[in-house]
């Protein structure tokens, strides 16, 4: 096996060579070797410069994160950094692939920094709810000035090698050998004789920002979205350290920030999600299936979903086909795609000849026989068995052999659309999230006869689409859907009880959920939910009467909201509540004042039981993959890590007794807690403890 750390001479020159596959995290074993190296070059005579590099695909990406959570161990990153800058002899890193966190902050500390094309540098520890603890808001700044700084730490997304030549991140970009160009990089340093300043003396890019109403103007924008969240406001006091205090100062502050942070409830959620995240499309018995390649697709329907997803793939680089019932359709479909596209052009987020070179990719047709080469063929059109049955029975006729055969449907039964088919095992559902093409969610829906190459094809594809696959089995709604529908029911619930929209709504987005489930249906559109719940023979007693009202949400500018001409504002409206208080009166019921803690623990234990049952059930694999799904296609607030992470931090037992009580006072028996939350209550666990 190789070294961790290794050191090899190139004439004066010593390489440090880091090799901790697969993204080269700084663990401890790598620390230890890392400074010893370090130590050892800076006293070698013999040796004038030296470059550390990586070998694989990256840069070192930041610290090892499972290490997080236990006590720390010495060396940290920052007596690494310590040693680099005590070196009276030039230290140089080479950097490619995406140095990130840690790994930057240990190139912020060289005293040069040289990139291949195509490094993407960051400092993401703001999605780990944490902030850079070994200098980065302090070096960071100092380098490419505050206004960048704070929007790479407060955003925590990379920029590109051309960002960071220009911006002074580092001092040069080698194309070809990057190793010996940054060998030749430090030869020229030390033929130079160039000083060494060190990156956190600095002050040049500072000077300017030492007016602290503009920089707490600017924090404001950052922290004013990040309502709820501990490392925002902590990032930006870090920074501002850098303005108002002396650096050895602002450091210790940053590492103590730092801390607090790390040993805290939120950053521990969203490390939970960031490894759920990975895990969710993993399938035990997948492993060693390849994947099919997939070099053209098309889409059944150009609606809402349709068109998104069509993008999805534009956007990858992927041909696609789509697919309408009339030319009208069609070009409706089409349309609304192109705007889409021209309105992220015209708001800067895409240049225009990518923008056209998207738009080209995609093909419109009424025929159906133009899918016949393609490699995955997605249906998406209206939500009505007989309607998708029809048209998978047509694909089947059509698609050439090998193809993935996906519904994007939200809640029918996949295997019953399977077996219209004679190819079962090529069908699967690949579910969506509206907007698709913002949205990151794919919930991967497998079938009795599903096979592992189809499955294992969906998570690829969607990982090219950049989105977070999560497999999750057949049921009415899935994982998602399915849980949603508890919390709509209780929502409703409540109403009737005492609350109006905007008091269940304002608990939810006081909890962290960017928008309450009523703002929400007014945006989706409540005729929607109405005419599937009349199906179905179920009935949501305030809903439909809004829609019998002919108030559909914000598209005809009414629902359980009122909307300004063109607006997408929710104003609460005094005819909902006559109607809300006048349907109680019907009911019997007499109205109360409802605490917001209450609703929210109305709101989603209900759901959190419903987890559980899925979870027994095998239609998720495990609690962290319902955590991604609501996190990714709900907007769960990602700091609490998901709802059946959330439910662990409450506690179980907690949870189990209000369930028992609801139960009681609702007469609802889906409140009952479920055997498998009674269970792991009773024996004193989370439900974390079902990880194998
Ligand atoms: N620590 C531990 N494991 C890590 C890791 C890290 N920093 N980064 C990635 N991994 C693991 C992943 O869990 C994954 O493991 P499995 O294969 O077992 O699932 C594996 O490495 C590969 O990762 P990805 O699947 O994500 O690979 P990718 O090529 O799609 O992305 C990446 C690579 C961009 C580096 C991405 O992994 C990433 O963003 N990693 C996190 C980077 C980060 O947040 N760094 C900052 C850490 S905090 C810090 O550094 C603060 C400090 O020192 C004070
Ligand atoms: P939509 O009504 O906007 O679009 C459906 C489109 O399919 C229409 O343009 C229609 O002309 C077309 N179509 C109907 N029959 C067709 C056929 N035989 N051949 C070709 N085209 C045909 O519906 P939407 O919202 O896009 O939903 C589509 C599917 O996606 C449904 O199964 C829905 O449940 C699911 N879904 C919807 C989400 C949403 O938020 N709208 C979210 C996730 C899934």
């Amino acid at each position: 096996m190789p070294e961790l750390v290794s050191m090899r001479t190139d004439g004066d020159v010593a390489v440090i060579t880091i090799d901790n596959p697969p993204v080269n995290a700084m663990k401890h074993e790598v620390r230890v070797s890392l400074l010893d190296l370090v130590v050892r070059a800076a006293g070698d005579p013999a040796i004038s410069a030296v470059v550390i590099a990586c070998a694989g695909r990256t840069f070192v990406a930041g610290a090892d994160i499972t290490e997080f959570g236990q006590p720390p161990r010495q060396p940290t990153a920052i007596a690494i950094i310590e040693a680099i800058e005590a070196s009276p002899k030039p230290v140089v890193a080479a950097l490619h692939g995406t140095p990130l966190g840690g790994g930057l902050e240990l190139a912020l500390g060289c005293h040069f920094r040289v990139a291949a094309p195509g490094t993407r540098p960051g400092l993401p520890e703001i999605k780990l709810g944490i902030i850079p603890g070994a200098g980065g808001t302090q070096r960071l700044p100092r380098l490419v000035g505050m206004d960048k700084a704070m929007a790479m730490i407060l955003t925590g997304e990379p920029i590109s090698a051309r960002e960071a030549l220009d911006s002074g991140l580092v001092d040069e970009i080698v194309e070809g050998d990057l190793v010996a160009g940054a060998i030749a990089f430090a030869r020229r340093i030390v033929a130079g004789k160039r000083p060494l300043g060190l990156v956190r003396n600095r002050d040049e890019k500072l000077v300017s920002v030492r007016d602290i109403a503009a920089f707490d103007a600017a924090a404001a924008n950052y922290t004013r979205r990040a309502k709820g969240q501990n490392a925002p406001a902590a990032a930006i006091a870090a920074l501002r350290g850098a303005i108002t205090l002396p650096v050895a100062d602002a450091l210790k502050r940053e590492r103590d920030l730092f801390l607090e942070l790390v040993a805290g409830d939120q950053s521990k959620a969203q490390r939970h999600i960031f490894f759920a995240e990975r895990e969710a499309a993993k399938v035990p018995d997948l492993a060693g299936v390849k994947a099919h390649d997939i070099r053209k697709a098309a889409v059944i329907g150009a609606g809402t979903m349709g068109g998104g997803i069509a993008m999805c793939f534009a956007n990858a680089g992927i041909p696609v086909t789509v697919v309408e019932s009339d030319d009208e359709a069609l070009a409706r479909g089409l349309d609304t795609v192109a705007r889409n596209y021209r309105n992220t052009a015209a708001r800067g987020g895409l240049a225009a000849d990518e923008m056209e070179a998207r738009i080209r990719r995609i093909t419109g047709t009424t025929d159906l026989a133009a899918v016949a080469d393609a490699d995955i063929v997605i249906e998406a059109v209206f939500e009505e068995m007989d309607v998708k049955q029809e048209v998978f029975g047509r694909l089947d006729r059509i698609v050439k052999g090998g193809a993935v055969i996906a519904s994007n449907t939200s809640y029918l039964d996949i295997d019953v659309l399977a077996r219209s088919t004679a190819r079962p095992q090529a069908v699967l559902g690949m579910h969506f999230f509206s907007p698709a093409n913002v949205m990151r969610l794919l919930e991967v829906v497998r079938g009795a006869a599903t096979s592992p190459e189809t499955l294992a094809t969906a998570i690829a594809v969607g990982r090219k689409l950049g989105k977070v696959p999560a497999v999750v089995g057949v049921c009415h709604g899935f994982v998602g859907n399915r849980m949603l529908r508890l919390r709509s029911i209780e929502a409703e619930r409540l109403l009737l009880e005492g609350a109006l929209p905007q008091d269940v709504d304002a608990a939810l987005t006081d909890f962290g959920f960017p928008m309450g489930p009523f703002a929400m249906a007014d945006l989706a559109g409540l005729d929607v939910g109405w005419r599937m719940r009349k199906a179905q023979g179920l009935t949501a007693p305030i809903a439909d009467e809004l829609c019998e009202r002919g108030r559909y949400g914000q598209k005809t500018g009414r629902g359980f909201y009122l909307y300004d001409r063109g607006s997408r504002t929710p104003q609460p409206d005094p005819e909902v509540e006559r109607l809300i208080v006048d349907a109680a009166a019907r009911r019997g019921l007499a109205r109360r004042a409802l605490g917001k803690d209450e609703m929210v623990e109305r709101l989603l234990f209900p759901m959190i039981n419903e987890g559980a049952r899925i979870l027994r059930e095998g239609i998720a694999q495990r609690p962290g993959d319902i955590d991604v799904i609501w996190v990714y296609g709900y907007g769960f607030p990602v700091y609490r890590g998901g709802p059946m992470h959330y439910a662990d931090s409450v506690g179980l037992r907690y949870i189990r007794d209000r369930l028992a009580a609801f139960a009681e006072t609702t007469g609802d028996e889906r409140h009952r807690p479920a055997p498998l939350l009674e269970e792991l209550a009773a024996a004193g666990k989370g439900f974390a403890s079902l990880r194998g």
